[in-house]
Parts: C-alpha cells; sequence; structure tokens
C-alpha cells in the first residue's frame, strides 16, 4: 500500500488554541484523524508527524524513502519563510513533495509572502484550512501517478 509522510512544523502542535481566527479550532489530533480518514478512502496510508525541531524535519525528510514513504505533504510553519536547510533537504531527496498552509499566506504580512521551501516541493496550497492536507494528499498523489 501507498506511504505518504505528513509533516507537521512549528507550533502546529498548538492548533486548536493557537490564533483559532486564522488557523480554526481543529486540533492536530483532529486534524491527523480527518487526513488519515482522507488517505484510507483513497486506499494510502498515511503516517503524521509533528516537529518544532527543523534538525528534526530535516531528519524525518532524509529517512522518508528508507522507511518506504513515496512521497511526502509538509507544512513547514514559520520554516517556510527563511529554512535553507529545510528545502535543501527536500531537494536532495528523490520523493515528490507538496507544500500546504492552513492559512492564505499571501494574504498575511509580507514576510509570510515568500516561501524558500515551495521551490522545492512540486507545488504549493494554501489558505483551505483542514482541506489544504486533504488536497495535499490529492496532489501527492496524482504526482505519483503521473511520475
Ligand atoms: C502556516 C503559515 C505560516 O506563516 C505560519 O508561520 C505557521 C502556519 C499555515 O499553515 O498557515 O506556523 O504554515
Amino acid at each position: 500500500m501507498t506511504a505518504i509522510l505528513v509533516l507537521h512544523g512549528p507550533n502546529l502542535n498548538l492548533l486548536g488554541k493557537r490564533e483559532p481566527g486564522v488557523y480554526g479550532t481543529t486540533t492536530l489530533a483532529e486534524l491527523d484523524a480527518a487526513i488519515s480518514v482522507h488517505a484510507a478512502s483513497r486506499g494510502v496510508r498515511v503516517e503524521c508527524r509533528q516537529s518544532n525541531h527543523e534538525g528534526a524535519l530535516i531528519d524525518a525528510i532524509q529517512g522518508a524513502a528508507g522507511q518506504g514513504f513515496a512521497a511526502i505533504v509538509i507544512n513547514p510553519g514559520a520554516l517556510t519563510h527563511y529554512s535553507y536547510a529545510l528545502r535543501d533537504a527536500l531537494t536532495a531527496v528523490a520523493l515528490p513533495a507538496v507544500e500546504v498552509h492552513l492559512s492564505n499566506v499571501h494574504g498575511r504580512e509580507p514576510f509570510r509572502h515568500r516561501s524558500v521551501t515551495a521551490g522545492a516541493c512540486r507545488g504549493q496550497i494554501a489558505g483551505f484550512g483542514v482541506h489544504s492536507y486533504t488536497l495535499g494528499l490529492d496532489a501527492a498523489l496524482a504526482c505519483l501517478a503521473r511520475g
């Protein structure tokens, strides 16, 4: 069965209570459950991990292929806007990756308009809340289907 790795970056463990006007009231556990339900409906397996640490996310990206994952869906949080190390990790591995954001980063503060990581991904989905992840999962599957 195809397996997809879902990575949540810094501060996403606070979902539900963190700026609910921006990020909604869904908790990370509820988000992960919704992603798993969607994955099951597509006949694929997901593993969702969250870390507040750049290095842990890089280790997860580097290890993904060896652990049997076929693609990555990643919300790098604020690392999106400045982490060249995360970008390099995404570039270094052969797996297709899709960047997702709960909020529409392009309609927010100017520093959020730039993603240094999206260029190392097949594309970016932003602004659809929980659905950004399910759309991201479908985008990753489309990447795998077309190679
Ligand atoms: C975010 C957007 C980022 O700018 C922010 O730093 C986050 C969450 C989102 O999902 O909308 O932590 O990635």
